[in-house]
């Protein structure tokens, strides 16, 4: 049985559902181009800001056999190297910019100047960065997100998306998704950032995995898997007319397949991404071909948000 993995979103054409988290090979010109010359179906950048910044002190990533721990600190090349890459990208795949800017009027400052410049690529602006020191996070401040999101439509006309931190409780996901709704030009929200904060230690040295505040950082991989499925099912539920992208503890087939079922439009991989390199593309989209197979399915629309439950 033939199996077809593409999609059409957005006006977007993706041979592949998958592609990378932004963070995840993306900070340069050599692994965007990794990327983009991979079995992956899109590209995205690395969120960033106004001026170029160097990020926190090292180590700001480790890998265990669950997952992944970081606090970067948003280490990026500047906004205008990014945008340079949109403007000479061949589009042969879909570009996704993600945004991140130290404020609101520097995420407006990008956002205008990437409208200027009228290109085919999609902004992802991160509103769930958890790692900049005595920062919190955008989203998890409600009001604040609702200015910010009329602020971004004032100034960029076109579709875009956010990236969303993990929810945990019913109530928010319902205030969220209510937010999100009123604004039309938003067309996706990514699920999910890392779990922030989190604290990974090394039992045998009694020492924290990485160095920036005081061992706390962003945890992805197997840890963060089931909160994001979460998070996809009850945002896809609850924004019946935007797009979900998946992102958390995606390493093979079946956990692709379970994100499209709980709803997703696409999935990005970050952690393992990461540890395994661009085949991870490849390798997982054979394994979603086989999986999809066995069950008789042919296209991504047979059981995407298709989820059954008890009741
Ligand atoms: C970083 C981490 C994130 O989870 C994010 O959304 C943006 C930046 C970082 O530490 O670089």
């Amino acid at each position: 049985m033939a199996v077809d993995l593409s999609l059409q979103w957005l006006g977007l054409s993706m041979a592949s559902p998958l592609y990378n988290a932004s963070g995840v090979m993306c900070r340069t010109r050599d692994e965007l181009d990794a990327v983009a010359g991979s079995a992956a179906g899109a590209v995205m950048t690395k969120s960033c800001t106004l001026v170029a910044r160097e990020g926190n002190p090292e180590p700001r990533y480790r890998a265990t056999a669950l997952g992944s721990i970081n606090s970067m600190g948003l280490p990026n090349e500047g906004y205008q190297y990014y945008f340079d890459y949109a403007q000479a990208f061949d589009y042969r795949k879909p570009l996704f910019v993600s945004i991140a800017g130290m404020t609101l009027e520097d995420n407006l400052y990008m956002l205008a100047a990437l409208r200027d410049l009228r290109l085919p690529c999609l902004p992802e602006v991160n509103l769930s960065c958890p790692n900049l020191p005595g920062k919190p996070q955008l989203a998890y401040d409600f009001a604040a997100t609702a200015e910010a999101l009329a602020a971004f439509c004032q100034v960029y006309p076109g579709p875009f998306g956010v990236k969303l931190p993990p929810y945990f409780d019913p109530v928010h996901f319902a205030q969220m998704a209510a937010l999100l709704n009123r604004f039309d030009s938003l067309r996706f929200v990514t699920c999910i950032n890392s779990v922030g904060n989190g604290l990974l230690i090394d039992l045998e040295s009694e020492t924290t995995l990485i160095k920036p505040k005081g061992g706390l950082g962003g945890l992805g991989g197997d840890y963060v898997l089931p909160t994001a499925l979460a998070n996809v099912r009850e945002f896809a539920r609850l924004m019946p007319e935007k797009h979900v992208i998946g992102c958390g503890g995606i390493k093979s087939g079946a956990e692709a397949f379970m994100h499209i079922l709980c709803g997703a439009t696409a999935v990005q991989l970050g952690t393992c991404l990461q540890e395994e390199g661009v085949a991870a593309f490849a390798r997982i989209e054979r394994e979603l071909a086989d999986l999809m197979a066995a069950k008789g399915y042919t296209t991504l629309a047979d059981f995407r948000g298709r989820l059954k439950t008890f009741d």
